[in-house]
């Protein structure tokens, strides 16, 4: 019923850590985004048919974080609506319809976005799925590679078929799919690969994006510029705002012919929220205590899995990590039934903790960002507990 920082409350009081909520991403119910909204909902409150200040100065201190190939920005509503409108902007450009993406990916919920979207089990002739990288099953050297050719597969598949690729989209966290951020660095040669063929490169960083994983954006983890990006949960604290940043170059060719205008995209509330958020972002160094507070609960998991043979992996970027857990080390079989009682354990326990991946095998910890050291503690000492009671 309640929320503050990096808790939540329930109707009687019981204090839970928030654990994976990763929209109210600077705390739950931060007094300067509260502040922000509340003023603004007093001042003025319209939409982009009509001028105000405050759409331009977000839209500036936004692009200024992003590298200064990506010029342009669009607002939406939702992280859906952006992935629908990347989608327009790549096959109007790119004039072909062929788009990549993974296996288990999920990128939103409009008719565009969910046939991109094979976890939700839709799917359209004109896109490919291929297998998410996966450095625990392949070798971290493998890992680059081996995503490459898939791409250069699908492609190759796409042509046979007579479809003209058009885009490769991907979470820049491979979230859905059950996590991947292992090595640094492995979607530059399949970013070539894309590029080489004619496609745009389009990064979804609803997941990754705005200091989640100790990086403002996570394309940065892999030393790429991606053509198009996606932004969306974070953005606005819990504010529906959403945004597609592009190379001005595309955005030039796709506005002279199309027309684009969303009521509620970009209104001045949600640029005042999203103002709020990138300066709380910087004031309280968020995407450093992401950064250090990350690695410090990962060093805790990780002494966790030496203890426990059930825990396979344990991976992370920043403030996201993941722990899988598999039936034995040999077969690595995924065992949904650990992670899924855990979830429950740990609720009972007042963590607040979910499962994702294809088995839901992959115990997903995502707080906001705010979280610390001692809130890590509490994580890894619980679910210690818990696994030494499940061994009883
Ligand atoms: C990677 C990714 N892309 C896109 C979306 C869709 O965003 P929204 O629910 O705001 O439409 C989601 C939502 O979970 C997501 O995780």
């Amino acid at each position: 019923v309640r929320g503050e920082g990096v808790w939540l409350y329930d109707e009687k009081g019981r204090r839970y850590l928030d654990g994976y909520n990763n929209v109210p991403s600077v705390g739950h119910c931060h007094p300067s985004v509260v502040a922000a909204v509340s003023r603004q909902a007093a001042t003025l409150n319209t939409h982009t048919r009509y001028l105000f200040e405050n759409v331009v100065d977000y839209a500036e201190r936004l692009l200024a974080t992003f590298p200064g190939e990506l010029g342009n920005v669009m607002f939406t509503c939702s992280g859906s609506e952006s992935i629908d409108l990347a989608l327009r902007i790549a096959r109007f450009v790119g004039r072909g319809e062929g788009v990549i993406v993974t296996q288990d990916a999920y990128h939103g919920t409009t008719t565009a976005a969910s046939e991109i979207s094979p976890s939700r089990g839709t799917a359209s002739k004109g896109v490919r799925a291929i297998p998410a990288p996966d450095a625990y099953r392949q070798s971290n050297a493998e890992v680059s590679g081996i995503f490459a050719d898939n791409v250069a597969a699908a492609i190759a598949d796409l042509k046979r078929a007579g479809i003209k690729f058009a885009a490769m989209v991907v979470d820049t966290v491979f979230s859905s799919d059950g996590f991947h951020v292992d090595p640094p660095g492995f979607l530059k040669s399949a970013a070539e690969i894309v590029r080489r063929e004619g496609g745009l490169l389009i990064a979804d960083e609803v997941q990754g994006g705005f200091g989640r994983t100790g990086k403002m954006w996570g394309f940065q983890r892999h030393g790429i510029v991606p053509d198009i990006v996606v932004l969306g949960k974070p953005m606005g604290n819990g504010m529906p705002i959403g945004g597609v940043v592009v190379r001005p170059e595309l955005l030039t060719q796709f506005g002279a012919k199309q027309r684009y205008f969303n009521t509620f995209g970009g209104n001045p509330i949600c640029c005042a929220a999203g103002l709020a958020v990138l300066e709380v972002i910087e004031r309280e160094k968020l995407v450093e205590n992401a950064r250090n507070v990350g690695s410090y609960l990962l060093a805790g998991l990780n002494k966790l899995k030496d203890k426990y043979q059930r825990i396979g992996d344990v991976r992370g970027a920043g403030l996201f990590v993941g722990v899988e857990f598999i039936t034995d080390r040999q077969t690595k079989k995924p065992d949904s039934a650990t992670s899924l009682r855990l979830v429950n354990g740990l609720r009972e326990e007042g963590i607040l903790i979910n499962a994702l991946g294809p088995y839901r095998h992959v115990l997903k910890i995502r707080p906001p960002l705010p979280f610390s050291e001692a809130n890590a503690d509490q994580v890894v000492r619980t679910i210690d507990d818990l696994l030494d009671r499940f061994q009883a």
